[in-house]
């Protein structure tokens, strides 16, 4: 089943935390792969495994930054440093037509394993420092929506719920 169906909020999956992988065999690529065309059918430009209802700690991005291959697999991933912080506009594929302004760190360090877990290290500034602080709090059960000043987070979940109502 290369394409998964992606969870939307408040679905359970995605306020809990994910598990450390343990094992890099078949399994954990076929997710990695299948997360990436799950990801680029979506139009999205990062995808964390609870958003199909995988308890276990993968994420892929890709914002299309130069260079030939801008996909990136991160298993276990941990920020081990962050500097500076900025205001952006910022949407997730599990709250479909919700948009809104986060703070987030400019610049990352993040620690994590590659496919056959071996340890690797991303330093990234810009869109990509973004989304991997957006996916890894994924990871660990948080939501973009949960970095909103509480009246703010208010707001947009009742315009959220507002916009599914009307889908149904
Ligand atoms: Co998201």
């Amino acid at each position: 089943m290369p394409i998964r169906d992606i969870v939307l909020y408040p679905h359970p999956a995605l306020t809990t935390e994910a598990a450390t992988v343990t094992e890099f065999d078949d399994d954990l690529h076929q997710l990695l792969d299948d997360m990436a065309m799950t990801m680029y059918a979506a139009n999205g430009v990062g995808l964390a495994a609870n958003q199909i209802d995988v308890l276990q700690a993968v994420t892929v991005i890709d914002v299309g930054e130069e260079g030939a291959n801008t996909l990136h697999e991160l298993v276990n991933p941990v920020i081990t440093d962050s500097s500076g912080a900025a205001r952006g506009q910022e949407g997730c594929l599990s709250f479909p037509e919700l948009y809104e302004q986060v703070e987030r760190a400019t610049k990352v360090r993040v620690e994590y394993m590659d496919r056959s877990g071996e340890p690797q290290v991303l330093e990234a500034e810009g869109f990509l420092a973004v989304a991997l602080q957006h996916e890894i709090d994924h990871l660990n059960g948080i939501l973009f929506t949960d970095r909103l000043s509480s009246l703010k987070r208010r707001m947009a979940l009742r315009k959220y719920k507002k916009s599914q109502s009307k889908q149904v």
